[in-house]
């Protein structure tokens, strides 16, 4: 029997975005510029991470940047992947964020301010998670949000316990 069922083009697409934006859930659009949005972010803290950890050498520092090195390029990584599956380019910017860092001078004020970067990124997880229909995307933003607030808390008490005192980490 032959199948003659009408093609699923555009129109059926586009039914499904409008009922996507209907219920509340973001668009692919909208989550597309997010994720977009978050890569250039995350590119930034890698570049920052990356490019402070010469000069953490030998400080409680050190292993810090490492990590957060390692986890930023991870979500790099992870959101490339997911722009791909959603079928849209991936942005090949870096954040202004990282120039900004850098030209940070001192160590510990250039982590306090790596800091307030990663709890922007919280914010727009948290904000936007919940619009998030897709199970797979929504599960490695989840981790992306949990690892970001594992390391703020880690940088904030390396912060404390750094040479200049509490004062650095607010
Ligand atoms: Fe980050």
């Amino acid at each position: 029997m032959p199948d003659d069922r009408p093609e699923p083009s555009s129109p059926a697409c586009l039914a499904h975005e409008a009922s996507d934006a209907y219920m509340g859930y973001a668009t692919r659009d909208e989550i597309a510029a997010f994720l977009n949005e978050l890569l250039e972010a995350e590119r930034a803290g890698t570049g920052v991470a990356l490019k402070s950890a010469d000069a953490a050498a030998g400080t409680p520092f050190a292993d810090l940047l490492r990590d957060v090195h390692r986890d930023e390029a991870r979500w790099c990584a992870m959101l490339l992947k997911q722009l791909k599956a959603l079928g849209v380019p991936a942005s090949p910017r870096i954040g202004a964020f990282q120039e900004k860092a850098l030209a940070i001078e001192g160590l510990p004020e250039r982590i306090a301010f790596l800091n307030r970067g990663q709890g922007w990124v919280v914010r727009k997880l948290r904000e936007t998670m919940p619009k998030v229909r897709d199970d797979a995307l929504h599960r490695d933003l989840a981790e992306m949000l949990h690892s970001h607030e594992a390391n703020i808390a880690r940088a904030s008490e390396a912060l404390k316990a750094a040479p200049g005192g509490p004062t650095n980490g607010r």
